[in-house]
């Protein structure tokens, strides 16, 4: 069965020194509770090898570049990604695509990078404010699975995790309801099963982000496909982070 998952993402926040700090903080104040969910927690760059050499809470990067190796100044591999110990990658977040202007083309190559290097995806969609005023938000979240995630065999695709985080919800205070969340949910959960079967769709772990915090995950994480969430905000101190992690 699917993973209940809760993963912070920092975004472009805290230094080296605060992001070890955090990570062993947040390893001490869950331990000895019994967690109902697997809990990542997703850092810029640098700070990955150090931060996955001392914690076991699982790590993953924000981005990676869409081309194996070679002269891209500037770019980080998904090679080099894995070999810091990182298990996971961000990618398709709405802010990488609308600031850096990653196309769906783009992030097939990232997706495609990350997986033959062992790193499961934590694949990112969502629809505008405008798109859902216009009530296409379920064709936008649509053709941003299809197009970089179906050509992928069943075996990798299982690999996926799937993070719907609606753009105007996030970093906006404005959350979707729990029960918007939970259609676009079943919606996703539902293209996965007409794409490769109902065992995979099931077996695949969808997350919530967009202003998700301590007082409304619990109540998110109820909803049947709701299977944790993507935290940013929320992610970044231990006491505000805890109390999602305990919304399961
Ligand atoms: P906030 O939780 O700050 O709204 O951010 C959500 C997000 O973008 C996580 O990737």
């Amino acid at each position: 069965m699917r993973k209940n998952i809760v993963a912070g993402n920092w975004k472009m926040n805290k230094n080296l020194q605060e992001g070890v700090a955090f990570a062993k903080d947040l390893e001490a104040a869950l331990a000895g509770k019994t967690l109902k969910c697997d809990v990542i927690i997703g850092t810029p760059f640098i700070h990955l090898a150090s931060v996955a050499s001392s914690t076991k809470l699982g790590v993953a990067a924000q981005n990676c570049a869409d081309k194996a190796s070679g002269a891209y100044t500037g770019e980080v591999s998904a090679a080099m990604v894995a070999s810091t110990g990182a298990k996971y990658v961000i990618l398709g977040h709405s802010e990488r695509r609308t600031y850096y202007g990653e196309t769906d083309a783009i992030l097939k190559e990232k997706v495609l990078l990350a997986l033959a290097n062992g790193l499961s995806p934590i694949f990112c969609i969502g629809e505008t404010k405008d798109e859902r005023e216009k009530n296409v938000h379920f064709d936008v979240v649509k053709k941003q699975t299809v197009d970089a995630l179906f050509e992928l065999s069943a075996e990798d695709f299982s690999k996926i995790v799937m993070a719907y985080e609606p753009v105007w919800a996030i970093g906006t205070g404005l959350t979707a309801t729990s029960a918007q969340a939970q259609e676009m949910h079943a919606y996703i959960r539902q293209t996965i099963a007409d794409k490769y079967g109902k065992e995979v769709a099931d077996n695949t772990s969808i997350l919530y982000g967009g202003s998700a915090n301590g007082g409304n995950a619990k109540e998110l994480f109820a909803c049947p496909d709701i299977d944790g969430g993507l935290i940013g905000g929320a992610s970044l101190d231990v006491e505000k982070f805890i109390p999602v992690i305990e919304g399961f």
